[in-house]
């Protein structure tokens, strides 16, 4: 594996691999001493055009952990704030001689065209409304810890579709990996088109958040991005919350076994309550942790593990 800019670009075995490291570099998270050698030598820079608390602090970590040397730059305090192009920060960087790129950019394919111009291998950390691969396989991970093989498991993926990347990547995730999955949205934040994509990869589509809650294993609320919503997608937060928000009256309709998850970063009072996200069920906080290890497995199988760079 050269690049991960797709969760397409994994077959289940793939996946199966990526988990199985990633249970193991879970138990380093434990030890006292957090270190394993694995990546001395390697130089691994998060580029984030975007703002981000997880993803790059987590990549920063599991880079770390793996005794790879991690620079982190960032947009603003880039040359990029004074007009260079993305290609030639991109070769500039590369030029320093680093190993993996981790990218996150507002543009969808930013990391696909950044691993055309370069040798080093390349992370897709979020473009734009694109994917974010790495966001699919902790929450995949994050569920299979918790409810075990994830085939005939019914997920519902609930909220803003629309300018969703965690959407994308979940949905091909949990397909390849033989969930049922459900993704339930008022029309507005519905891509057009939804319907042909669902019958082409085999998920469903609801409007009634009530109608599919008691018939799942894993709820997924979406975060209602408004940072990229230019029009009214509805009509007031409260109607969104009282239509779509997982609700402490909402709690109610949930299998007792059925557990909740958010990528983050949550908009609290909107689309999921405090009681939601603070819950015993609630798998927010798993994720966060799930995150630094497949981060380490990922950056395993690129940068040392057998077959990396081909
Ligand atoms: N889930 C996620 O990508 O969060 P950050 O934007 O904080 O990285």
């Amino acid at each position: 594996m050269k690049h991960l800019l797709s969760i397409d670009d994994l077959s289940t075995d793939e996946i199966g691999q990526l988990f199985e490291t990633a249970a193991d570099m879970h138990d380093v998270q434990s030890r006292e001493v957090k270190k394993l050698p694995t990546l001395r030598g390697r130089t691994v820079v998060n580029l984030f055009f975007e703002d981000s608390t997880r993803t790059r602090s987590s990549f920063e970590i599991a880079g770390k952990w793996l005794s790879a040397d991690v620079i982190n730059i960032s947009a603003k305090g880039s040359s990029a704030s004074k007009g260079e192009s993305l290609r030639d920060t991109v070769l500039t960087v590369a030029a320093m001689g680093v190993d993996g790129l981790v990218v996150r950019h507002p543009a969808s394919g930013a990391a696909l065209q950044i691993s055309q111009w370069v040798d080093a291998s390349v992370v897709n950390a979020g473009d734009g409304t694109h994917e974010h691969p790495t966001q699919a396989l902790l929450d995949a991970y994050t569920l299979r810890t918790r409810l075990g093989d994830l085939a005939g498991r019914h997920v519902a993926i609930v909220g803003d579709l629309t300018h969703s990347r965690v959407l994308r990547s979940n949905l091909i995730c949990l397909r390849t990996l033989g969930a049922r999955v459900t993704v339930v949205a008022p029309p507005t934040l519905k891509q057009s088109g939804i319907a042909a994509w669902a019958a082409a990869d085999g998920f469903e589509t609801a409007y009634d958040f009530d109608e599919v809650l008691p018939h799942v294993d894993a709820v997924m609320m979406l975060r209602v991005q408004r940072e990229r919503m230019s029009g009214g997608y509805f009509p007031t937060p409260r109607e969104y919350t009282v239509g779509y928000g997982l609700t402490r009256e909402r709690l109610g309709l949930l299998p007792e076994h059925a557990v909740i998850c958010h990528p983050g970063p949550m908009n609290r009072g909107l689309e999921i309550a405090a009681d939601a996200a603070d819950a015993a069920r609630s798998l927010i906080l798993d994720q966060v942790s799930a995150g630094v290890a497949v981060r380490m497995s990922v950056l395993y199988h690129l940068l040392a593990g057998e077959g990396s760079q081909s």
